[in-house]
């Protein structure tokens, strides 16, 4: 009973009405920590002992938030030894919801901002929702992206809710976060007030209006909507649910969506208080496995330490940006431009010509269509978005700018040139950043006259949805540039991992390595479709040969050409990759560059979509002698030569930090959500055999890919050292 008094506070008013008030002393947000767990025992035995002096329940935070959810630190040390204890935890809160939802008075949730995971499963247990039509207000249950399932009797109650398969579409399987809006249109609230102090007047009217109030499921007659698969319904929809399955995880094991998919069918043919505990079963297996200790790791972990700038100097304090020049109105500017005006900057977006800075804008008029065609924004904020893009070929539109994000074609001249006409136009101190994806930014840095406060911005394609930006340090890009990027890119809403100056920066050059790996395998003679199948299942979104076509082949080659002459000017030999001879017999023999050419690995149909692999692949590069025991190994390579790339990038400095490191390869290209990022695959490596062999059994297995495949697989020192330790890659 010690914590009743303060992690939930309980008020009651003189007509009967409680209201348990969330308020985790001493923390910024309300977690499922012990001394909640205890609190929450404690309240409920209270409401169950006094239950007629109680004339209702209101659930209500004291904080910025509802409620945030489980205790992740807790999750990701669960171990098979301390399972059983985390088990009980679980059961716990559990049952003490319950005897809240059997009291048989009316329970309100007071829902003042984010109420996510174990914050709507709070919510889920009591009989009606009210929520603040606000920004910060978010429903749902995004377990699943951190390789969990919603414990705290999410799925029960969710199944109960809306039925096994809507369940599963709406909450479960996509971990979609809904703001008010679409969380009343889908049944997740049941009201919605506009204002803080209407949340409490309208729980009250309900308790009044409602004094007898009791869950669906706990009246009589219930049934599960659109059944349980006792029932035909529910049977004749059972064979969809692999496929939407597969449409979550995609050829990947992803046991998360696997366990949820089981837990919402077993859950709906069970009483209450079985399925809680088969719930609770299936998350115990979750917690104890790798996958969801590297999903927690990459997807909440790191991602909160680059986000909230661990590693941004704190003594150089924070400028917003008011007014962007974007220079290069084509796809990347584009995509840009919009990003920055829908974050309220004002943009001026500037081309060779007025026409095609128009063109630039019609893009982001598009993208505002769209949102409000499906109701993700309204009319009105969608014009003001726009209006605060100032197309124009004008260099003196540019006057006052305090940031330059240039996006002009990929050449070193031209951005010379560029930077030069703009520097004395906007503001004099203003930021000066290019988007550049190949060139040095230490080389495009000579071409201004403060190059300190020059710095690359690297953004992906499409710009408007890539979450990640990597900031690209030049030799000379001084401490305060660094941290206005960096404020930048959070203050459009992006992820900024930091990397230092070197060739393909961190991402490009990563990526390049699984690129030349699917290739050499073309060139090895392994059937081409086992290549992609093997980038498939390996849980990449894009399959190797189709990306490369998509990039064209000319630009590994272009990039492989600048690279060898940077290497030979340095005195040293240039080892060339199986990847070249492949793409040069592609362009040079074959005349197929790509998608963009009509030909590649892929052949075309008019309309430019992918028709299947070219067959002549099989004739002119397939040996049938050649065909590797299976796609176990095709899979490790492709993981392997980027884990290992990445481990170089940390040993020379390109990479500071393994947040970088893990996120900037989730977010940026494609590396499999499941392994937690390049370098946390290492770590929870386990040679499919589900037991965790780290970081040793990471290095005995890259040197029997080094000894068939060559010196792209050997360990780099800081691996060997780090597991003659015992260490793993994790930030100090
Ligand atoms: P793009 O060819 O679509 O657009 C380039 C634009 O720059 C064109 O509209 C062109 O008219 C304009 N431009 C040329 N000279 C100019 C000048 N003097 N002043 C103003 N505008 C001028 O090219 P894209 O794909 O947008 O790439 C732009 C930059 O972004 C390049 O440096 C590229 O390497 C980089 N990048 C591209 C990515 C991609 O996926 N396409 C990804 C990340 C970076």
């Amino acid at each position: 009973m010690s914590n009743e008094s303060t992690t939930i506070r309980w008020e009651q008013d003189d007509t009967g009405v409680v209201t348990l008030v969330l308020d985790d002393p001493g923390q910024s947000v309300n977690t499922m920590n012990a001394a909640f767990i205890d609190s929450l025992d404690a309240v409920t035995a209270r409401l169950a002992e006094q239950r007629d002096r109680v004339r209702g329940v209101i659930v209500a935070s004291a904080k910025k938030s509802f409620f945030a959810g489980g205790d992740l630190h807790d999750l990701i040390s669960v171990t098979p030894e301390t399972a059983g204890a985390s088990y009980e935890a679980g059961m716990r809160v559990k049952r003490a919801l319950r005897v809240m939802e059997t009291l048989g008075k009316p329970v309100v949730a007071a829902i003042n901002g984010a109420a996510l995971g174990g914050g709507y499963e709070i919510a889920l247990a009591c009989h009606h929702r009210i929520a603040l039509d606000a920004p910060g207000t978010k429903v749902g249950c995004p377990e699943v992206t951190l390789g969990l399932l919603p414990g705290g009797g999410g799925v029960t109650r969710t199944v109960r809710m809306f039925g096994v398969t809507e369940a599963l579409r709406k909450v479960l399987l996509e971990g979609t976060q809904y703001g008010p809006a679409r969380a009343l249109e889908n049944g997740l609230v049941d009201e919605l007030v506009s204002d803080p102090g209407d949340l409490l007047t309208r729980a009250r009217a309900f308790i009044d209006a409602y004094p007898e109030s009791a869950q669906p499921w706990d009246a009589p007659g219930y049934r599960v909507p659109g059944g349980t698969p006792a029932n035909s319904k529910l049977a004749a929809q059972l064979p969809s649910l692999p496929a939407l399955l597969r449409k979550r995880t995609g050829g990947a094991p992803y046991p998360a969506p696997r366990n949820i998919l089981a837990a919402a069918v077993e859950t709906a043919q069970v009483d209450v208080d079985t399925a809680f505990e088969i719930e609770a079963r299936y998350l115990t297996e979750l917690v104890t496995g790798q996958i969801t200790k590297n999903m927690i790791q990459g997807f909440f972990f790191d991602l909160q330490a680059v986000n909230s700038g661990a590693r941004r100097p704190k003594d150089v304090p924070a400028r917003k940006v008011t007014k962007v020049a974007v220079l290069g109105a084509g796809m990347m500017g584009a995509g840009i431009a919009y990003s920055c005006a829908a974050a309220g900057i004002d943009v001026v977006l500037k081309d060779v010509s007025a026409d095609a800075a128009v063109r630039g804008k019609g893009s982001s008029e598009k993208l505002c269509a769209k949102a409000v065609a499906h109701g993700r924004t309204t009319q009105e904020k969608a014009d003001a978005l726009l209006a605060r893009i100032t197309p124009t070929a004008d260099t003196g539109d540019l006057a006052g700018c305090d940031a330059v994000i240039e996006a002009v074609f990929e050449d070193t001249a031209l951005k010379h040139r560029v930077f030069q006409e703009i520097q004395h136009v906007v503001a004099p101190d203003a930021l000066l950043c290019s988007n550049t994806s190949t060139l040095p930014i230490t080389v495009l840095a000579k071409g201004v006259e403060r190059p300190r406060d020059f710095i690359g911005l690297h953004f992906f394609s499409p710009a408007d949805k890539m979450p990640l930006v990597e900031i690209v340090k030049g030799e000379k890009t001084g401490e305060e540039a660094l941290v206005r990027a960096f404020d930048l890119v959070r203050q459009i809403r992006k992820t900024p991992v930091v990397v230092n100056d070197s060739r393909g920066f961190f991402t490009s050059r990563v990526i390049g390595r699984f690129i030349d790996e699917g290739v050499a395998m073309v060139g090895e003679g392994i059937e081409p479709a086992s290549v992609e199948q093997a980038a498939a299942q390996a849980g990449y979104p894009a399959k190797v040969l189709a990306l490369i076509d998509e990039l064209t082949l000319t630009l590994p080659r272009r990039i492989r050409e600048e690279n060898r002459r940077a290497v030979e000017a340095d005195g040293g030999t240039w080892q060339p990759h199986p990847a070249d001879a492949v793409v040069d017999r592609m362009i040079d023999e074959f005349g197929r560059p790509g998608r963009s050419g009509g030909a590649g690995f892929y052949d075309y149909d008019e309309q430019g979509r992918r028709a299947g692999l070219w067959p002549g692949l099989r004739a002119h590069f397939t040996d049938p002698a050649e065909q590797p025991a299976g796609l176990t190994e095709l899979k490790e390579r492709m993981l392997f030569v980027e884990a290992l790339d990445a481990v170089r990038c940390l040993e020379e400095g390109v990479l500071e930090s393994v947040a970088d490191a893990n996120v900037g390869s989730l977010l940026g290209i494609g590396f499999p959500p499941w392994t937690g990022g390049v370098l946390q695959y290492v770590n929870g490596y386990d040679g499919g055999a589900g037991g965790g062999l780290g970081l040793p059994g990471f290095v005995a297995r890259a040197r029997e890919l080094a000894a068939r495949y060559g010196d792209r697989f050997t360990p780099p020192e800081l691996l060997l050292s780090k597991a003659e330790r015992g260490e793993t890659f994790t930030d100090a």
